[in-house]
């Protein structure tokens, strides 16, 4: 005889990290604080990521049960929101933290290579990386404001009109999200090799202030593109794949 499935593996069958997060952000709080990736990595499943990280699914699933009994303001909702206002959400909040803060963080990493790479050889590194991570983001998020954003609220006033997308505009939007998937990605594996060279951030004793406020500011941008790209990944993108882009012929 089968053995009864425990609470975990039915509550979790077949989700995702992703699926979790947008069905409620609050439950990205306890990813957080077991180290789970609910952005870039989110299209794990939670089981397999559960195994990954040797963490106890059904306590994780407790604690998520638990976060959500905490009230959750319309204001975070964003799940609810509608696609065009998210959209241009991400792009005043989010595009505009990384416009406001990615060249002073290029210039603070630049420096304290110089001045503390002979006795911080990682800092070399995390200064290049963090060029990297800027180049592509100015980058990916021209795009995304030009270009992509654009054609999804176009697309969406158009189905609120009734109409339906051609079969080629289908094809095309399902080929660019997949584009900017990929691009979070790489940025997030580049942020994330970032975080491994500075030890999780962990100031040493001889940094001077510059070297401590540029580690906090690594962290707080790390922490700002999580939630961006979760916003976009698991809810923007999601409701443009499931609301516009009709089934493949
Ligand atoms: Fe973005
Ligand atoms: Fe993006």
């Amino acid at each position: 005889m089968n053995e009864p499935k425990k609470l975990h593996e039915e509550k979790a069958e077949g989700k995702t990290i992703g699926d979790f997060v947008a069905e409620d952000y609050r439950s990205a709080g306890v990813f957080e604080k077991y180290g789970i990736d609910f952005c870039c990595g989110g299209n794990v499943a939670f089981s397999a990521a559960c195994r990954q990280k040797g963490v106890d699914p059904t306590q994780i699933l407790q604690e998520i049960e638990a976060a959500k009994t905490e009230p959750v303001a319309r204001s975070e909702n964003f799940a609810a929101w509608e696609l065009p206002f998210l959209a241009d959400y991400i792009v005043t909040v989010h595009h505009g933290y990384i416009k406001e803060n990615i060249g002073q963080i290029v210039s603070h990493t630049r420096k304290i290579a110089e001045v503390h790479g002979p006795r911080h050889p990682e800092l070399t590194e995390i200064a290049a990386l963090f060029d990297r991570v800027a180049a592509d983001l100015t980058a990916h998020l021209r795009e995304e404001e030009e270009i992509f954003f654009p054609a999804l609220k176009q697309a969406d006033s158009a189905r609120t009109a009734g109409k339906k997308l051609e079969q080629q505009d289908a094809d095309a939007m399902r080929r660019n999200l997949e584009i900017l998937r990929r691009e979070h990605e790489e940025v997030g594996d580049r942020v994330h090799a970032i975080r491994r060279l500075a030890k999780d951030f962990a100031v040493p004793g001889d940094a001077c202030n510059t070297y401590t406020v540029t580690y906090k500011k690594l962290k707080e941008f790390e922490d700002d593109l999580h939630k961006h790209v979760h916003l976009e990944n698991n809810i923007l993108f999601l409701k443009a794949e499931r609301y516009l882009v009709p089934p493949r012929a």
